[in-house]
């Protein structure tokens, strides 16, 4: 079930990567507990045994994407040097890699001149782009939708700006006439537009918030965490396409190659417009930066040390799979549409399913219909556990009833919040699993209901 023929590539490269240091004397290198390790190892290989499948395409729940197999290889690879991308003496190799790699993904963007880095994740690069926005325009307001990720209400908590929320649209996207409202009271620093929300996928109308950007000057951040692979996709519907094709026009950008990117957890980026902004880094360091005077990653980082690693793994993928519209890289990601569009119309046309509105990207939320809206939310938990136990592996949100109110019938509207079941489609396999999957949902409800 998991791959393990890879390992003999690892083992090559590693020949390889030895070779390099072939001028050096032979040494012997203590490892403590050499003796102890494959039994300890396969303890770790059972305590990991207690997860999901997310490898396997009946794991349709959560955000979770598994690496492609040459990022876990090059990872890997590179733990056998270990670098740190903070300073050149720490990852010399890396970090041109990691500066490749960022530029790879800034030109998908449509950026040839731009500054950026890797980083943890979608959080750490969210917290770079409202920190330099804060550097910008101190104490002015953040905006951000209701359905964005709560990291930004709570990033801009660490960095004491003021945060507001924007209410949302019945399709989950910012609601352009309440932002209008908002922005026209003024004091407004940066606005964040989601490019893909965590709970549905919704994109936010792009367009209009840079029309309005336009006359009352605010910046604009993309929050492209999950959904900025996408823009590679030929398969968007109009509104979203049009998003993304515009979002060569903000300020800065973050996506995560740790969610559609094909890479192991540790790796978000953050990338700005304007290359100026890295004044706002400068800092000295009475212990790094001597071995060059070209840029160190630390000089334009809050993060000090982190994984060449990651940057290894990710230029090594880029290479593998060019960020290219048509290529096959994009072809993975129209796939997980279809998915999802594939499973929306089959839950639309069973009556014993709501649905809201149909998937912009690879996400698909979901309830069982019922009498009311809190008797559907306490059947969504039970058709979770029936189907978890038939090894289907969806996730449970909680989400504002207007999303489904177009469906909804004659569900009374006892509640504001729909307990729903949601599925990220985010593994290309899922195109061809949506009928299996289907099928084991079909009767996992089947069971709930005719319980009920
Ligand atoms: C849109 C969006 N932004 C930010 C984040 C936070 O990213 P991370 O979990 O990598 O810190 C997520 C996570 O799902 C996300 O979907």
């Amino acid at each position: 079930m998991l791959d393990k023929a890879s390992l003999r590539i690892l083992g090559e490269a590693l020949e390889r990567l030895d070779a390099g240091f072939g001028v050096l004397p032979e040494f012997e290198a203590s490892v403590p507990g050499a003796r102890r390790m494959a039994e300890t190892l396969a303890a770790t290989a059972e305590r990991l045994q207690d997860n999901y499948p997310y490898f396997h395409p009946l794991y349709a729940g959560q955000m979770l994407k598994p690496p492609h197999p040459v990022a876990r290889l090059a990872y890997a690879l590179a733990q056998w040097i270990n670098p740190n991308n903070h300073a050149l003496d720490g990852g010399r190799a890396t970090s041109a890699m990691e500066k490749e790699a960022v530029a790879g993904i800034a030109e998908m963007f449509g950026w040839r001149e731009q500054l950026g880095h890797l980083c943890g994740g979608g959080t750490m690069a969210n917290l770079e782009a409202l920190w330099v926005a804060g550097q910008l325009a101190p104490g002015k307001k953040i905006l951000a939708s209701e359905q964005a990720h709560y990291t930004h209400g709570r990033i801009s908590g660490v960095l004491q700006l003021p945060f507001a929320a924007v209410p949302c649209d019945a399709r989950g996207r910012m609601d352009i006439a309440k932002l209008r409202e908002r922005v026209a009271q003024g004091d407004v620093c940066t606005v964040v537009a989601t490019m893909g929300t965590t709970a549905t996928g919704s994109v936010d109308p792009l367009a209009e918030i840079l029309e309005l950007r336009e006359k009352h000057g605010f910046r604009v951040h993309a929050d492209a965490a999950y959904g900025g692979y996408f823009g590679l996709a030929g398969n968007l519907g109009e509104e979203a396409r049009r998003g993304f094709d515009l979002l060569h026009q903000v300020d800065s950008i973050v996506i995560d190659p740790h969610k559609h990117g094909l890479q192991p957890y540790g790796c978000g980026c953050v990338v700005f417009r304007d290359p100026g902004i890295g004044k706002l880094y400068k800092h000295d360091s009475p212990y790094t930066y001597f071995s060059s005077r070209e840029m160190h990653l630390g000089e334009i980082s809050l993060e000090c040390s982190r994984p060449g690693a990651a940057a290894a793994a990710l230029w090594t993928t880029q290479k593998l799979l060019p960020l290219e519209k048509g290529g096959e890289f994009a072809r993975g990601l129209e796939d997980c549409r279809k998915a999802a569009v594939d499973l929306h119309q089959r839950l639309n046309q069973d009556a014993r399913f709501v649905t809201a509105f149909p998937p912009e990207l690879d996400i698909v939320v979901f309830a069982p219909r019922a009498g009311s809206v809190s008797e559907s939310s306490e059947r969504s938990r039970e058709i979770f556990e029936v189907a978890a136990r038939r090894n289907v592996h969806l996730a449970v949100a909680e989400l504002p009833v207007g999303f489904f109110e177009a469906n909804l019938g004659a569900m009374k509207k006892d509640r504001a919040n729909l307990t729903c079941l949601r599925s990220v489609l985010m593994k290309p396999e899922h195109k061809e699993w949506v009928g299996r999957i289907w099928e084991i949902l079909s009767e996992a409800a089947e069971e709930v209901v005719g319980k009920g």
